[in-house]
């Protein structure tokens, strides 16, 4: 049953009952991804633990490897990487889907004296880099003109760099931190609001120093970073799937063990409990200096919400799916400051829109604030919708599938391998009716 899921391209949810299970989910992507550069980067042998085995992390893998690091795979999860001083690979890099991937090697590849070309599928040679570039730029990467993959860089002899991002991005304050790692001089970026801390906790593990105040990360005098252990705690961004279904299918109740709590991450589950919904945070613990906690949902009457823009950057992928929860629920929500979303996999701000409508809800966008008159209940459902090669767009209306009054069916499900492998299985063992579509 699983494989079959595993492999089929279009799939279908239908009206479920009774969700139940304690499940854990894949890991962080945002954590795996930095656990891979970072290693391939240090002196010594890195150790990974629940490395997310999805399709963009893979594509990281592969690219440190080809920068000059040994990556081991020793079995589910479980990964060596000893760094090495990056030199020149014989090929293009190939990022396949991830802006996280590329914007990050891009970066981290600026500081070495080597010449690296980086590309990736159709959607991330569609995306913005001039965010990155332009600070790479300005600290003496050499990268050509292009703002989008393909991009060749050039790098090494970099200064250090004051940088004002103009977008709260942990993408792009990682580029910069990774680079500044090999500058001469001060490294700082201060961001209009603070994003995931991922890589400046993951620096001081591997030995740097790094001083956060407020929205601003500084580099410190120690940059060399030495080998450590990992261990991914479970991606908040996937298992926000399972326990919005639970919210939203009747007589349901789910845990999943084990994830990620880090409050830069965690905006959905706040705004889900504005809602109303019936969510236990237990069990909270500290693994690998990430903070981690037992999540359970059950199902829940829930009401309108709205989000402010203050608050985006802590939930910045999890807005298909809370448009879901919002469809259920009784009211008009409201989601203010949306725009980063046009950049994502797709423009997810007129995914969310077209898929919503499809499914009989009524929605609408004024600027970059996404409007959402919930059911007050099931929706029709009752219609294939359109992931433009979005995995979180998927994911999401196929658990709005589960609590419509009709199946709802996806145009496309191979996505959802870049982040959630195994996503649709794990959802059958809950109980959900989820197979491949006719
Ligand atoms: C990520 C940062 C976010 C997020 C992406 C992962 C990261 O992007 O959307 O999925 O790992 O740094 P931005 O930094 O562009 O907001």
């Amino acid at each position: 049953m699983t494989e079959d899921l595993a492999i089929a391209d279009r799939l279908a949810a239908s009206p479920s009952k009774g969700l139940s299970g304690h499940i854990a989910v894949p890991g962080d992507k945002s954590i795996s991804h930095r656990a891979l550069i970072l290693g391939g980067m240090a002196e010594g042998e890195t150790r990974i633990e629940g490395l997310l085995e999805g399709e963009d992390v893979r594509h990281t893998a592969a690219a440190v490897r080809a920068l000059g690091a040994t990556v081991t795979r020793l079995g589910d999860g479980l990964w060596t990487v000893r760094g090495a001083p990056w030199r020149s690979p014989d090929a293009p890099i190939d990022c396949g889907n991830s802006g996280t991937g590329a914007r990050l090697l891009l970066g981290a590849a600026a500081g070495y004296p080597i010449e690296a070309r980086f590309t990736g599928d159709d959607s991330l040679r569609g995306r913005p880099m001039r965010r990155v570039l332009d600070p790479l730029r300005r600290m003496g990467a050499e990268t050509g003109e292009s703002d989008t993959l393909p991009v060749t860089i050039r790098g090494g002899g970099l200064n250090g760099i004051s940088y004002r991002s103009p977008t709260a991005s942990a993408q792009v304050k990682s580029a910069i931190l990774l680079a500044g790692l090999h500058a001469e001089g001060a490294v700082e970026v201060i961001e209009p609001a603070r994003s995931r801390d991922h890589t400046e906790k993951m620096l001081r593990a591997f030995g740097c120093e790094v001083e956060s105040e407020g929205n601003a990360v500084r580099l410190g005098a120690k940059r060399r970073l030495k080998a450590t252990d990992i261990m991914v705690p479970g991606d908040p961004s996937s298992a926000a799937f399972p326990l919005v279904a639970a919210l939203i299918v009747p007589d349901s109740e789910v845990t999943v063990y084990g994830m990620l709590a880090n409050p830069l991450r965690t905006g959905l589950f706040e705004t889900l409990l504005e809602m109303g919904a019936d969510l236990d945070f237990a069990n909270r613990r500290t693994v690998g200096g990430e903070e981690v906690a037992d999540v359970t949902a059950r199902s829940s009457t829930l009401t309108a919400v709205e989000v402010d823009p203050a608050r985006v950057p802590s939930m910045i992928d999890e807005f298909p799916i809370l448009a879901v929860a919002a469809a259920c629920a009784a009211g008009q929500s409201l989601m203010h400051g949306l725009a980063e979303l046009r950049v994502k996999e797709s423009d997810r701000l007129a995914a969310i829109l077209a898929g919503l409508r499809r499914c009989g809800v009524s929605a609408g966008i004024v600027g970059d604030t996404l409007m959402v008159d919930g059911c007050d209940g099931p929706c029709a459902g009752g219609a294939d919708v359109a992931t433009h090669g979005d995995h979180r767009i998927a994911m999401s209306f196929l658990i709005l599938g589960l609590a419509a009054r009709r199946p709802v069916s996806v145009d496309a499900a191979e996505m959802i391998g870049t982040s959630f492998p195994g996503f649709a299985g794990l959802m059958a063992s809950l109980g959900a009716r989820i197979g491949a579509a006719r």
